[in-house]
């Protein structure tokens, strides 16, 4: 069969794997390749497990797998054979050299460029799909300019799909971004990028701008969403203190139509791969161009996320008597978030390791994470056991801390749960998804986030 447009994206991760197969889905007419350097993982995409979790997923990757969507490790030949590239490679925090810790680490990115430019033998427009730092299509441009003959138009078309949702998100985005080089040949490359979009997404949710502001965009978006959280978690902290109850403030202040009431859930704190990379490369960006109080501003919300989740644990401490030794303590949730299999920079990472250093022991249940918590905590050296059943994980524990708000967890048998519990039996809810009430009338002493606790001491 002859398709219409062949496109590639390199880089089969939770972002360049979902956001293909969509395109694949709503467009039988183009072919669709997605490449990366990591062979498990290509053999996992074209496997009945897939190498990650997202509700809804399998069936869009059934219905197009081997059909118009392939996944591969030929680079060479996917660049030779593909004039329309996406790059989502990862973009993670910089762990060594200048900006350790806080800018964004660009090797993968930089070697995708010299992969491109190395391989292709025709002109190409290139998609900036990872989230970059501002002005990195300049860099990528530098690359690309040292081609012989071919020429190559750099896009920046950001992702902002939620992980757990990715495929409603994908389907029906509130926007597509696309942002070009305001020349001939910016404005006719955009144009071939926005025909693709169109034909599942309203022209109307296609915006297109200047490529600095559709880079910058992203990580204020990201920034923008964490501040949010955040903000609400620091006002949990003064709840506890003065007997507010942070749900009541939330929809009192929710119902501003200034303000809005999503994203005001207070919680143990956000995780992801995201959110904390993105503000920390705003940062670093910010104090790169001198804006040292602008810089100041954004790293607040990282601190109080770290604060909140520090906050969490010492809160368990405090109530279980101060001493959390051979305590036997069960964590729902393992995942950043619910519906996904992701655990990168999961709350449920940081909590284990600070149990583990009041030397509890630590058991972790989660209906899709586990695989990946177990490869994360592989060097901790303590007692962490994974039980994919929650009723077995928490059989014989002191405590419970909820961590991710997986609607599985509002639905179990707390009393069966309770009953096979250490008394006096504590509840730590860092999602504030239970009834409160009703398992502290079952026996559980039950400390949600940013309300009173409700013990029986
Ligand atoms: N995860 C999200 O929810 C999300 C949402 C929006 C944007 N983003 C951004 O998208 C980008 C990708 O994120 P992700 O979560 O998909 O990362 P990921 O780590 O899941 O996937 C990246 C993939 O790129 C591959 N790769 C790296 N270098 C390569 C190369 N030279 N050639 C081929 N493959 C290569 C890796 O092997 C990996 O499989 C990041 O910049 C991230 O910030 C992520």
């Amino acid at each position: 069969m002859k398709f219409e447009k062949n496109i590639l994206c390199i880089g089969a991760g939770y972002v360049g794997g979902p956001t293909m197969a969509i395109i694949a889905y709503k467009c039988p007419q183009y072919k669709v390749t997605i490449v990366d350097i990591n062979p498990t993982r290509i053999d996992a995409w074209n496997s009945d497990e897939l190498p990650i979790y997202e509700p809804g997923l399998d069936e869009i990757i059934r219905a197009t797998r081997g059909k118009n969507l392939f996944f591969t490790t030929d680079i060479q030949r996917s660049i030779r054979e593909n004039d329309i590239i996406f790059v989502s490679v990862n973009t993670p925090t910089k762990t060594f050299g200048a900006g350790a810790g806080m800018a964004a680490d660009l090797q993968y990115w930089e070697k995708t460029a010299r992969q491109i430019l190395q391989y292709s033998e025709s002109s190409k427009i290139v998609i900036e799909r990872s989230t970059l730092p501002v002005k990195t299509a300049q860099a990528m441009e530098n690359i690309l300019h040292n081609a012989h003959s071919s020429t190559f138009e750099v896009l920046s078309n950001p992702e902002f799909l939620a992980e757990g949702t990715a495929i409603k998100d994908l389907e029906n985005p509130d926007r597509i971004l696309i942002g070009s080089r305001e020349t001939e040949s910016g404005l006719k490359a955009r144009e071939v990028l926005v025909e693709i979009y169109a034909n599942w997404i309203p022209r109307e949710k296609i915006i297109t701008s200047n490529i600095w502001s559709s880079e910058l965009s992203k990580i204020t978006s990201n920034a923008f969403l964490a501040q949010r959280i955040s903000s609400i978690n620091a006002i949990s902290a003064l709840c506890e203190k003065t007997d507010a109850d942070i749900t009541e403030v939330a929809r009192a202040v929710g119902m501003d139509r200034r303000i809005g009431d999503k994203y005001l859930n207070s919680s143990v704190g956000f995780g992801g791969s995201c959110f904390k990379k993105d503000i920390l490369n705003l940062v670093y960006l910010c104090r790169q161009y001198g804006l040292n109080e602008v810089a100041d501003y954004w790293e607040g919300v990282v601190k109080i996320n770290q604060y909140q989740q520090e906050r969490f644990t010492l809160n368990m401490l405090k109530a279980m008597f101060n001493t959390l030794a051979d305590k036997k303590i069960c964590l729902f949730g393992a995942s950043f978030k619910a519906n996904t299999s992701d655990t990168r920079e999961s709350p449920a990472l940081f909590i284990t390791k600070k149990l583990i250093e009041e030397k509890a022991e630590v058991v972790i249940t989660d209906p899709q994470a586990l695989r990946n918590a177990r490869v994360d905590l592989a060097n901790i050296d303590g007692k962490i056991s994974f039980i994919e059943d929650p009723y077995s994980a928490a059989a014989g524990c002191h405590a419970i801390a909820v961590i991710t708000e997986w609607n599985m967890y509002k639905e179990l048998d707390y009393q069966k749960i309770y009953d096979a519990m250490v008394k006096p039996a504590a509840l730590f809810d860092g999602r504030n998804i239970l009834d409160h009430v009703k398992c502290h009338k079952m026996g559980f002493n039950v400390y949600p986030i940013g309300k009173p606790s409700l013990t029986h001491f």
